[in-house]
This record gives C-alpha cells, sequence and structure tokens, in this order.
C-alpha cells in the first residue's frame, strides 16, 4: 500500500511504433487507474536491450514512448513514469530473483521459445531471463495488481510463482501480484489478418495502425482492411474482420457491438470502414497535437523524468534494503 491506495505497475517497450492496440487496449484505460491505484508505469528499455539497438535511435524512441503516455493522457504528476534504467535496483532485484528461478520454469517460456526462434544469431543470457527481470519490475514495487496482455500471463505466473518462493523461505518480503482484471481494453487484431493481434513488431505496415499515423494513412488502412464476402455488418466469429472493426468501433464511440450492428444495418462494407477510419481519426487527432506540443516542452519532460525516477528509487530502495537484509548481505557501513 502507498498513501492507502494498492500499488499497480506495469511497463512498456519502446521499441517499435506504438499501434491503436496499444492504445484501446492499455494506455487509455491506464489513465484514469491512478484514481484508486498509486501507479508506476515504466519505460522498459532493460528489457529491450535483449535485441540489439543502434544507441542514438534506442534514446529517442524511448523518450517517445515517454512523451506518449503523457499525451495519452497519463497525468505524470499523478502517476509514477519513469525509465527502468534510472532506477538500478531492477537489475539488482533481478539478480537476486535470478538465483530464486529454475532453468526448468524458463525453458516453459513460450515466449523465450519465439523469440528465440526469430532472433537465433543472438540467442543471449538476458533473453533467457528476461521473465525474472518483469518479476523484478513487479516485486520491486510490492505490486497489488498488474494489467498485462494474454501474451504476459505467463510472465506474471511465473512472478507469483518467484514470490511465493521467496516468501516461503524468508518470510512475507513480497507482495504476490494478480492480474488486473478491471474494465479491459479492446484486443484489437491485425487489420489484414484479424486472426493476429495488431502489434507494433508486424511487418507488415499495413496490419497496424500507428498512433502517430496522419488522417490519409488512417483511412487507407482502414479501407483495405480484410473483411469477408457476407456483405453485412455482423458481429460473429465467422466474420473476425469485420468483428474486429466492430471492436475498433465500439471502442472508439463507447458503443456495444449491437448497436452498431444496428447502426450499420443494411449498409455496406465500404459506409462502415470509412464510418471507422474517421471514428480513429478522431481519437487520434487529439493525442497527436498534444504529443507535438509536449514535444516542444523539452524542461517539462526533463522535470519529470527526474522527478519520478526518484519517487520510483525511493520506493524500490526500500524493498531493495529488506531484500537484502532478508537474505544475509552484510548491511553498508555509513
Ligand atoms: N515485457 C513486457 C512487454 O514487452 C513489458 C514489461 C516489462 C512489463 N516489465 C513488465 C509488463 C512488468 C508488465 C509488468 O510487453
Amino acid at each position: 500500500m502507498i498513501n492507502d491506495k494498492k500499488v499497480l505497475f506495469s511497463a512498456m517497450q519502446s521499441t517499435g511504433n506504438l499501434t491503436l492496440g496499444n492504445y484501446l487496449g492499455a494506455l487509455k484505460n491506464w489513465t484514469t487507474l491512478c484514481d484508486e491505484y498509486e501507479c508506476f508505469y515504466a519505460v522498459a528499455d532493460l528489457h529491450s536491450i535483449t535485441v540489439r539497438q543502434e544507441p542514438a535511435e534506442f534514446r529517442k524512441r524511448a523518450r517517445n514512448l515517454l512523451t506518449l503516455f503523457i499525451a495519452a493522457g497519463i497525468d505524470p504528476e499523478k502517476n509514477c513514469l519513469y525509465y527502468q534504467s534510472h532506477v538500478s535496483g531492477h537489475a539488482e532485484l533481478s539478480w537476486i530473483l535470478n538465483c530464486f528461478t529454475y532453468m526448468g520454469e524458463l525453458n516453459r517460456m513460450t515466449q523465450f521459445k519465439d523469440k528465440a526462434a526469430k532472433h537465433a544469431d543472438n540467442i543471449n543470457a538476458g533473453l533467457y531471463t528476461y521473465p525474472v527481470l518483469m518479476a523484478a519490475d513487479i516485486l520491486l514495487y510490492q505490486a497489488d495488481v498488474v494489467p498485462v496482455g494474454k501474451d504476459q500471463l505467463q510472465h506474471l505466473e511465473l512472478t507469483r510463482d518467484i514470490a511465493q518462493r521467496f516468501n516461503s523461505i524468508y518470510g512475507d518480503v513480497f507482495t504476490v501480484p494478480e492480474p488486473y482484471i478491471g474494465k479491459s481494453g479492446a484486443r484489437v487484431m491485425s487489420l489484414q489478418d484479424p486472426t493476429k493481434k495488431m502489434s507494433k513488431s508486424d511487418e507488415n505496415q499495413n496490419g497496424s495502425i500507428y498512433l502517430m499515423d496522419d488522417p490519409d494513412t488512417i483511412m487507407r488502412k482502414c479501407k483495405r482492411a480484410v473483411t469477408d464476402s457476407e456483405g453485412c455488418v455482423r458481429y460473429r466469429d465467422e466474420q473476425p474482420g469485420i468483428r474486429n472493426l466492430i471492436d475498433i468501433y465500439c471502442a472508439c464511440n463507447d458503443l456495444t457491438p449491437q448497436e452498431v450492428e444496428k447502426e450499420f444495418d443494411g449498409k455496406g462494407y465500404g459506409d462502415f470502414k470509412m464510418a471507422v477510419g474517421e471514428s480513429v481519426i478522431s481519437v487520434l487527432k487529439p493525442l497527436q497535437d498534444r504529443y507535438q506540443d509536449l514535444s516542444k516542452n523539452k524542461d517539462y519532460i526533463d522535470r519529470i523524468v527526474k522527478e519520478n525516477a526518484e519517487k520510483a528509487g525511493y520506493y524500490a530502495n526500500k524493498t531493495l534494503r529488506k531484500v537484502k537484509k532478508k537474505v544475509g548481505f552484510t548491511e553498508m557501513i555509513r
């Protein structure tokens, strides 16, 4: 508990451009959680170097992601937005937790297997222990809840196992986190292959709408979205393309699928796709404007980065001191 609130932790990597899926599925909901939770959101830059990064580009992207968090409506005075690499406790706790994680557990992680197959020339130890760093992120803040996508659930399960194992040896040190199940965000699928999640790392750029896409691009991508030959706007498993567009339209306009079916009853896909495009444009435009304003305000962002790193560091150190003592490290003489 911090300030009588439960603690929520989540993080995102700055690799790849954020998509409409990241916004509707995660960021948009993150903006309101601070009423109920003490929220920490990190730019997971330590995780990103498990894949080779070009330094200048990497630095720029990390800053852009942090700026986007704010542009998306996450108030940096009420939420702790910071770079993971600014708080050394993440790496320190990660090492300690490595010694409480079994290789057998890491061998079972499906994301590791996928990534190892994708980056066969760079299967580094960091890629393998990536889930342990995630566990450290979460446990460092004694997080009660973690909003994660389905693809990260296995890592959260592992985090719980590590926390419970540690607690059973040393007493109650860590809060055992739960997945955040609240008003869940929309699950947005690729516009080109509606059986796949819309992803910032998709090679097919037409499958994803990026948060910084201009209106023409957004409209073009919506018009080209893969659908079917049924010809009616129905929310059914048999029409995954249309179903996905309905989900997007619902999330943008706060509607239910039934309301959308009714609105487009008897209308063609052309009209519907156009309406979806317009909705997406009107949701993204204010975000893009704020982003442009914030990008010009270097001093403001710098202040946020500094203050929030200090705040995160304060809570991280509290946990870390406790952990080190429990493990039996000798205290530093000051
Ligand atoms: N690995 C997560 C992703 O790529 C990002 C992440 C890092 C994270 N640490 C975390 C998410 C802790 C939730 C909690 O999506």
